[in-house]
């Protein structure tokens, strides 16, 4: 294959691996592009963002969604939003809802949540989420930015990636008075940028919503940016060493090429000055 058709075929393979979460999640409208301190190469996440991030969720978003693939002890973990292990301790043993298990009787019991537990969400299952939301599942949040995507288009995807975030930021803020003319929501609300406009979720944020230890100002954008980087990081707590692997790896590999390189010249050299060494 040509060096042309080789990147060609390359990029294809990009393109169609980013955009499988947009053939499977609708199309939705252009959603707003936000500046995230985890963007590109070498984003980093903000730790006091994801500190605050937590917040919101516990406090707001906890009531009707789980986050079923985190545990406790992760939110202490280096790459996430580092709070100390006293505080993690102390958490886990606050949280809203109890561990289920069973005893070695296979007794199903209740007990405080130690930091090893994954989080215990707000329903026992998936009937009892659904029936108290009106018919409606509030989907975990663990993964929601890679579930679903706000960019479409192949070549916007591979450069700013599928829009997740972005589009869960906009859904947040998506409640807008301006309801059209002549909406008929049938009991749902209207949002710019749920696909069909008609979503079951009442509107979660208003701004004030939380009162920010750090003193950061409460308004409803900073809640969302907040809470959407934290559910970035939740859906991907290695990011930051992924992309230092990443960036360590390129680097060697430039070094090596330059190596091949000169020992490719200097290999050749007797032939190509006519067989004299
Ligand atoms: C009173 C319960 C309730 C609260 C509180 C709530 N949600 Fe929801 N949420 C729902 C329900 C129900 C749905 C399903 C909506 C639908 O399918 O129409 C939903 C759906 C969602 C979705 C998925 C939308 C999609 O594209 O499918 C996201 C993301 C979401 N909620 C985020 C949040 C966040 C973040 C918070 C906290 C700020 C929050 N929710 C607070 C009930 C709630």
């Amino acid at each position: 294959m040509k060096l042309s058709q080789s990147l060609l075929a390359l990029a294809t393979a990009a393109g169609l691996l980013v955009a499988g979460p947009a053939l499977s999640a609708g199309k939705s409208v252009g959603v707003i592009d936000h500046d995230w301190s985890f963007e590109g190469p070498f984003g980093t996440f903000d730790r006091q963002q994801l500190q605050r991030g937590w917040q919101v969720y516990s406090e707001i978003c906890a009531s009707c969604h789980s986050m079923d693939y985190l545990s406790f002890r992760n939110l202490g973990e280096p790459g996430g939003p580092e709070f100390p292990p006293e505080q993690v301790k102390a958490i886990a043993e606050n949280w809203l809802y109890p561990v289920v298990t069973t005893d070695d009787e296979g007794e199903v019991l209740e007990r405080t949540p130690l930091p090893s537990d994954r989080i215990p969400g707000p329903f026992a299952n998936r009937e009892a989420a659904i029936a108290a939301n009106g018919g409606a599942y509030p989907p975990d949040l663990s993964l929601i930015t890679k579930a679903r995507i706000g960019y479409n288009g192949i070549i916007k995807q591979v450069m700013e990636g599928a829009g997740g975030p972005e589009y869960v930021y906009s859904l947040l803020l998506g409640y807008a008075d301006e309801e059209p003319e002549g909406f008929d929501g049938g009991g749902l609300s209207y949002n710019r940028y749920f696909p069909g406009h008609r979503i079951a979720m009442g509107q979660p944020l208003y701004g004030d919503d939380v009162e920010y230890q750090d003193g950061t100002e409460a308004t409803i954008e900073q809640h969302a940016a907040d809470l959407v980087a934290f559910l970035t990081w939740a859906a991907e707590p290695k990011m930051e060493e992924r992309k230092e692997a990443g960036v360590r790896n390129i680097i060697l590999l430039a070094l090596f090429a330059v190596l091949l390189w000169y020992s490719n010249k200097k290999l050749w050299r007797p032939i190509k000055d006519g067989g004299q060494a």
